[in-house]
């Protein structure tokens, strides 16, 4: 099977962690900004547990400043998304590293971004996200440029960061704001922390997509409660077996989740940091699984139903996919 021609969809990608290391590594030389500590002496992004790979994603971050530099970053990963097949992606983006909260900064940045995505044969919409540990205020200026600029690209609204930091609740006045504004919602719950992060993150921010969520096979009401709902899971078992949550493709419960009725999409999350992309995705889950054509565009018409876009881009989008 030739895994990368194989049409995919793609749901959860951070921008800023798919950037390539070289991308990163030529807009710092540019700029003459140092990047001590965030590569190795093989180019790659340095960490070696969750906190510290959030720090090297920060410090990669400084590089980016201007809407210039972002408009760029977009153009650079749908190009590595098109090696792989990837025919409709949605990027996650926070807005905290697009002109600090000021609204006509970050119409500039998103306007930047949108001209390179729309230069893109990819279909691609946009999920602005807060960062869980820079805490609710920040949040809710996230959320506010969010809804302000719904509409065109932005269609969605997340929160990723570290898990452990403040509780769910915390983050729903920001969620009720996008809500309101008619975005799709998702948040990351569920892979540092345990299935009590998920029913957390389903009672208090009522998101119909949870970022990971596989710890939810520790907890048999739980996984349930997911497929009663259609709560679809975003997994990533690549970053998953990287970051040491569970040892390999055998060993993750992506099979047992979808056998048991739970709607699940496959994707990178940040693809260079976890040494994967989507062909290497498909290649595991087939090695471990068995997984053949069908599982895949299965998988690929459950993520466009729970994508975060128009009728008319779902309908056009499904008719790539086998069985539609
Ligand atoms: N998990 C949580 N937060 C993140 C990630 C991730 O993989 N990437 C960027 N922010
Ligand atoms: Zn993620």
């Amino acid at each position: 099977m030739n895994f990368s021609e194989i049409p995919k969809t793609e749901l959860h990608l951070h921008l800023e962690g798919a950037a390539p290391p070289d991308f990163i590594r030529r807009l710092a030389a540019e700029k003459g900004v140092g990047m001590d500590g965030v590569f190795d002496a093989d180019g790659a992004y340095v960490w070696s547990d969750f906190v510290e790979f959030l720090r090297t994603y920060e410090r990669a971050c400084e590089v980016l400043k201007t809407p210039e530099d972002f408009g760029r970053l977009v153009s650079a990963v749908l190009k590595e998304q098109m090696v792989h097949g990837v025919i409709y992606t949605e990027m996650f983006l926070a807005p905290d590293f697009c002109g600090g909260g000021d609204l006509v900064a970050w119409k500039e940045y998103l306007a930047a971004m949108s001209e390179a995505a729309e230069a893109s044969a990819v279909e691609v919409r946009f999920i602005p996200t807060c960062v869980r540990h820079f805490g609710p205020e920040q949040a809710r200026v996230s959320a506010r440029l969010s809804a302000e600029t719904a509409g065109g690209l932005v269609t969605g609204f997340g929160m990723g960061g570290d898990e452990s930091a403040h509780s769910a609740a915390d983050f729903a006045y920001a969620f009720d704001m996008a809500r309101e504004a008619g975005l799709g919602l998702t948040s990351h719950a569920g892979e540092v922390e345990g299935p009590s992060s998920v029913v957390e993150t389903m009672d208090a921010l009522k998101v119909s997509r949870i970022g990971h969520g596989v710890r939810s096979i520790e907890d048999p009401a739980l996984v349930r409660r997911l497929a009663d709902e259609g709560v679809v899971l975003e997994v990533c078992p690549g970053s998953n077996i990287a970051l040491g949550i569970f040892t390999d493709y055998k060993a993750h419960p992506i099979a047992a989740l979808r056998d048991a009725g739970v709607l699940l999409t496959v994707s990178t999350d940040d693809p260079p940091y976890f040494h994967t992309d989507m062909s290497a995705e498909y290649r595991g889950l087939h090695a471990a699984l068995g997984w053949k054509r069908d599982d895949f565009d299965a998988i690929n018409r459950a993520a466009m139903n729970a994508a975060f876009c128009d009728e008319d881009t779902k309908a056009r989008m499904l008719a790539r996919f086998n069985g539609a």
